[in-house]
């Protein structure tokens, strides 16, 4: 039994080992960018909690964090009404901010991020996401700096959930491949 098979029954599509490794060059990256000045790093809840956690550590500066939180949007995604469900905490006016998300898929929730964070007049605003599903976006914020570009298919798994659901699980799966073989903590 590999260390998979311990938390889904099923090949991740991401293991941790790879996460391990690309959130190292991820912060490498990062950090070329913000040696001047270190960001207030905005993590967008729930979903980005292990990823900022990780790249918080790997980055090495003496940044702040803010956490925001959003309400998905009701109905038609065109209609774009995101409600601030949690505003960061600090004063970001001329101050160097990075938002790291969890996955941006159309990249209309980002959109609105990056326009309320807008509206407190940073210096800056850059973008961290983990994963990026370049098919389905049709944002006007692209992320800057993207850990992994995948498919369409809902993915789970660090960090990221199915209904409340998976956040656990080390690795990045196919949800529905978990959903039909399960994870050995289901009881
Ligand atoms: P967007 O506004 O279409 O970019 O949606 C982004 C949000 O949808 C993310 O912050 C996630 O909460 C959720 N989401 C989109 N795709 C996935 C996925 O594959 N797994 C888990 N959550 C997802
Ligand atoms: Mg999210």
């Amino acid at each position: 039994m590999n260390e998979h098979v311990r938390h889904a029954n099923t090949v991740p599509l991401i293991s941790k080992e790879r996460i391990e490794e690309r959130v190292r060059a991820l912060a490498l990256e990062i950090r070329q960018v913000y040696a001047a000045e270190p960001p207030v790093v905005v993590a967008v809840l729930k979903g980005s909690f292990v990823f900022v956690a990780d790249l918080l550590r790997a980055l090495g500066l003496d940044c702040s964090l803010e956490f925001i939180s959003v309400g998905s949007y009701v109905g038609a995604k065109s209609s774009g009404a995101v409600e601030i469900k949690l505003d960061v905490s600090s004063d970001i006016e001329g101050r160097e901010v990075l938002v790291v998300e969890d996955i941006v898929d159309s990249g209309l929730t980002l959109d609105h991020i990056v326009g309320l964070l807008q509206a407190k007049r940073p210096k800056r605003i850059m973008v961290a996401t983990l994963l990026f599903k370049a098919s389905a976006f049709r944002g006007a914020v692209k992320p800057q700096f993207i850990g992994f570009e995948v498919g369409p298919e809902f993915v789970v798994g660090y960090g990221l959930d199915l209904d409340g659901r998976y956040r656990w699980l080390p690795d990045i799966h196919v949800a529905s491949e978990v959903e039909a073989r399960g994870s050995p903590a289901d009881k």
